[in-house]
């Protein structure tokens, strides 16, 4: 279904997203990967968007499930020189080996996943992520002012239509389950988006 989606909307997913890319996004994508380094994976590439913050000398990989989306991501690594390995992949079933990656950065992925699907993704996240590793999601919320969040209702079944997104994901109330621990949850851009550090549990125990 969500694939669908994507498949359909990949042909214009810069254009609409635009305004928000420069005004919201863009500001925040460098924090996303900021000190991380060694191997580190994308998921939810979409178009591209993250590589121009791909740190320098890290191994980068880049997987999502829609193959036009893709399509779009390889043009712009091309543009842009980004050295990144993609792959169409499901992030609910990555194919990659236990404690593989050293960061893993998620940017308006798990809005999309639905409410079933963020634990077992975040399941999936902590099996790949190296005990000393990190993971960190970009999502959105509806924010607590009531004007803003009326807009946002309005705004809503649109989001659902084009990109099979919602604004009321929960899922830092799956951390714990998923064997992680949250390590920062607080808002970057007004109270609407929100960065979730989360990383394996067990850290230190041996
Ligand atoms: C809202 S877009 C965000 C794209 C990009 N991360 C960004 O910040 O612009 C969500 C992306 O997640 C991908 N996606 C959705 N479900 C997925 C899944 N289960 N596994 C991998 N990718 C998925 C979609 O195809 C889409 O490209």
């Amino acid at each position: 279904m969500v694939r669908k989606t994507y498949q359909r909307i990949a042909r214009l997913y810069d254009l609409l997203d635009l305004p928000f890319e420069r005004r919201r996004y863009q500001p925040l994508r460098p924090i996303m990967f900021k000190g991380l380094s060694g191997t580190i994976l994308d998921a939810g590439v979409g178009t591209g968007r993250n590589m121009p913050f791909y740190p320098g000398g890290a191994r980068v990989f880049g997987i999502d499930l829609s193959p036009a989306m893709l399509l779009r991501a390889r043009r712009r690594r091309a543009q842009v020189g980004a050295a990144v390995g993609l792959a169409e992949m499901d992030v609910l079933h990555c194919g990659f080996a236990d404690r593989q990656f050293d960061g893993i950065v998620a940017t308006f992925l798990f809005c999309v996943l639905d409410e079933r699907q963020q634990l077992p993704a975040l399941k999936e996240l902590a099996r790949i992520c190296r005990p000393d590793g990190e993971i960190r999601l970009l999502e959105y919320s509806y924010s607590a002012a009531p004007m803003k969040r009326f807009i946002m209702r309005l705004w809503a079944p649109w989001v659902r239509w084009a990109y099979g997104a919602a604004f009321d994901r929960d899922t830092h109330r799956y951390v714990a389950e998923a064997g992680l621990e949250m390590v920062e949850n607080r808002f970057l851009f007004e109270d609407i988006i929100r960065l979730i550090v989360v990383r394996p549990a067990a850290r230190g125990a041996a």
